[in-house]
């Protein structure tokens, strides 16, 4: 099935990124330089005005477009394209000055001066109203523009505000959740260290300064922030879309590492999935790592509507911020960008495309340098990722990318893992968790999906539950039916251990812990320190289990692997129940990659998962495949390492950047993907 197009107005791949012109006006024959060298690289659209408020309103109500509409123009009459942001992401000082409740309040209850960005009250009626205003004003003089293609919303959504507008807002929403008090103090366990509550107006967000061994009040306060955060958000869609509703709205997102916000409830508002990928390239635990992780990310972003993103930032070379900023390898920069299309991105868009000369971003890389000349080598290696969109464009844009594995990953789960005490103070490492159980999948060429706990799980053969700490929205009867219905179910340790408040699942093999589907119950979770290791005994082998063993009591699942040390040697460490017309397996300590990369190299074979090609994958490669209309199937090939690796072809191929036919043994370069049609 062809997705449809996320810009419909230029249905194409897009090449190009963040642009700032606001910090140039003040000298017109860098304007002209950059159009010419924008051409000269392939770029087909920018990001304007996600900065530019004080440049549009330099003083309430008073307007100045007309900067923007020539830049519009020019660029338009050269054939780049824009992508239309609504400046929300950074206020002008005028606007702090005169209603300083638009600044952020902390944690600990200090008010922000003006400064940075990103850092307003989403609450506050004042900044709601301003942006409403320049948004509808941005609106109507662009959205019939033939060049403005989709609305880029604010940048990079996050953060939270513990102003008393948003303290009144939290009670509003809590009040509306619980109804009485009585059942907020049961959902939170606040009688507890008596801190029963006995008027709404006790109620405060978490603080380090005040409550914060509720877990269920910080859980619940991270989700009236994603609440608030969408309420804004979508205001700012209803302001653009009052004018135009035919024009797509997208909100860069952050990937998989974003905290405090959960993309699944921020995502449905929106047309288009976007988000700005910024991973440590060359770091010394390795590309194929970095890599790793960064699909990973991509995987999520394309979920999130089951279709293709955009990646609307990445660097063109080197990222500021970082703790240490390394340039992007030769080869690197397309292979990042390929990475992204490869995982269901039509687009390769950088931050950004003039650097800043000033200011704390001036040593962030960008396509055109201090220097201001295309002869560079970032410049030309952004030319040739260009080059390469256009060749994709006709076979890639819009295609699908099949997947009937899924891995549930909940941003929630990963709150609550991060404030509960015990079991391990040290971490419980959610993440890696999730990691050891993608990296199979990513070495041997099987596209996943990235699901949240509300996902239909129903098109799947695999769905993979790691560390799935906490049951909410009727999950439990989703993997039911899921494993009644033939699914496989893997589950790990750490799983279904409390309800969506935060409180501990009671008794011993109940449905609501999905006993009768995994057929045990667990007694106890002993933690391990830091180096210590027990011993998951699975056939012949021995594999190491860190930091969390299950002390498990089967009723009905069959016991595949044991513990090999410590007074529970011998308990189940691997169980598989029939249930149903399917299969329910459980780890039920932490185990490492080489444990999952066996037990999913038995498992998986025995499942309908296709892989993008029947071949050997050699370490440092990784393939992933797109779908077309007619069903033709696109392999990504990308060698993350620096040196040539091959690969068995089992078929010919047209590769569709060499426009050549491969058979036999493909070899790709270092740093560098081929992407062929089969
Ligand atoms: C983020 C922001 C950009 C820029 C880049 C730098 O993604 O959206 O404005 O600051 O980081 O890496
Ligand atoms: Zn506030």
């Amino acid at each position: 099935m062809l997705h449809n197009p996320a810009t419909p107005k230029f249905p194409h791949m897009l090449h190009g990124g963040d642009y700032n012109p606001e910090q140039w006006l003040h000298d017109p024959k860098i304007l002209e330089d950059d159009i010419r060298l924008m051409r000269k690289a392939h770029i087909n659209c920018v990001s304007l005005g996600i900065f530019s408020w004080a440049a549009l309103e330099p003083q309430q109500d008073h307007f100045t477009f007309a900067w923007l509409d020539g830049i519009i123009d020019d660029l338009y009459k050269n054939g780049i394209y824009t992508v239309l942001a609504t400046p929300s992401g950074a206020r002008p000082q005028w606007l702090a000055q005169q209603y300083p409740e638009v600044l952020r309040v902390s944690e600990d209850g200090h008010r922000n001066f003006f400064g940075q960005r990103h850092n307003h009250c989403y609450t506050s009626p004042a900044y709601r109203e301003r942006v409403g205003i320049i948004d509808k004003k941005l609106a109507e003089r662009y959205a019939s523009h033939p060049a403005v293609i989709l609305w880029h919303i604010s940048n990079e959504f996050g953060g939270e505000c513990h102003c008393e507008l948003c303290q009144e807002a939290f009670r509003g929403y809590l009040r509306e959740k619980y109804g009485t008090l009585e059942a907020l103090n049961i959902a939170w366990w606040s009688h507890f260290w008596s801190h029963t509550y006995t008027d709404w107006s006790q109620v405060r967000s978490p603080s380090p300064r005040g409550e914060d061994s509720i877990h269920g009040l910080t859980l619940d306060w991270k989700r009236f922030v994603t609440k608030q955060t969408r309420d804004f958000m979508k205001l700012e869609i209803d302001a653009v879309k009052s004018v135009d509703p035919s024009i797509p709205v997208t909100a860069n997102f952050m990937g998989l590492y974003a905290y405090g916000l959960d993309y699944y409830e921020l995502a449905e508002p929106l047309d288009v999935i976007s988000w700005d990928s910024y991973p440590q390239w060359h770091a010394p635990w390795g590309n194929q790592n970095v890599a790793m992780c960064e699909s990973l990310s991509h995987d999520m972003m394309r979920s999130l509507k089951d279709r293709s993103f955009l990646l609307m930032e990445n660097t063109p070379s080197t990222t500021n911020w970082h703790n240490v900023s390394k340039l992007k390898k030769p080869g690197m920069q397309t292979l990042a960008i390929a990475n992204a299309v490869a995982h269901g991105a039509d687009s390769g868009q950088y931050f950004q495309i003039r650097q800043s000369r000033g200011s704390c971003e001036k040593f962030h890389s960008a396509v055109i340098s201090h220097t201001g000349t295309s002869d560079t080598r970032t410049f030309r290696e952004v030319t040739r990722t260009g080059e390469m969109l256009e060749s994709l464009d006709a076979a890639v844009y819009g295609t699908s990318t099949p997947a009937k594995a899924a891995i549930v990953f909940d941003p929630q789960v990963r709150w609550l893992l991060d404030v509960i005490r015990g079991p391990r103070n040290e971490g419980l490492d959610y993440f890696g968790t999730l990691q050891k159980c993608y990296r199979y999948f990513w070495r041997s060429g099987i596209n996943v999906d990235v699901v949240g706990q509300t996902a239909d799980l129903s098109g799947y053969e695999l769905v993979i539950a790691p560390m799935l700490y906490m049951f909410r929205d009727g999950v439990q009867e989703r993997l039911r039916q899921f494993v009644d219905a033939g699914g496989t179910l893997v589950t790990t340790a750490f799983t279904g251990v409390v309800n969506d408040t935060d409180l501990c699942l009671l008794g011993e093999a109940t449905p609501e812990k999905l006993s009768d589907v995994m057929g045990f119950w667990v007694e106890e979770v002993d933690a391990l320190f830091d180096g210590e290791h027990n011993t998951i005994v699975l056939r012949d082998r021995e594999y190491s289990a860190v930091q969390l063993c299950e002390i498990v009591r089967p009723t009905t699942c069959r016991v595949l692997g044991t513990f090999g040390e410590d007074y529970y040697k011998g308990s189940p460490a691997v169980t598989l129940n029939a249930f149903g017309r399917g299969l329910a397996f459980h780890v039920a300590a932490g185990a490492e990659d080489d444990f999952y990369e066996d037990f999913f190299s038995e498992l998986v074979p025995q499942l309908n998962l296709e892989r993008a090609m029947e071949t050997s994958v050699p370490e440092g490669m990784s393939l992933t495949w797109r779908e077309d209309a007619e069903g033709r199937r696109i392999v990504f090939v990308q060698n993350f390492l620096d040196t040539p690796l091959s690969l068995a072809l089992e078929c010919s191929y047209e590769d569709l950047l060499r426009h050549e036919v491969c058979e036999g043994t493909l070899t790709v370069d270092g740093f560098s993907c081929r992407v062929l049609r089969r």
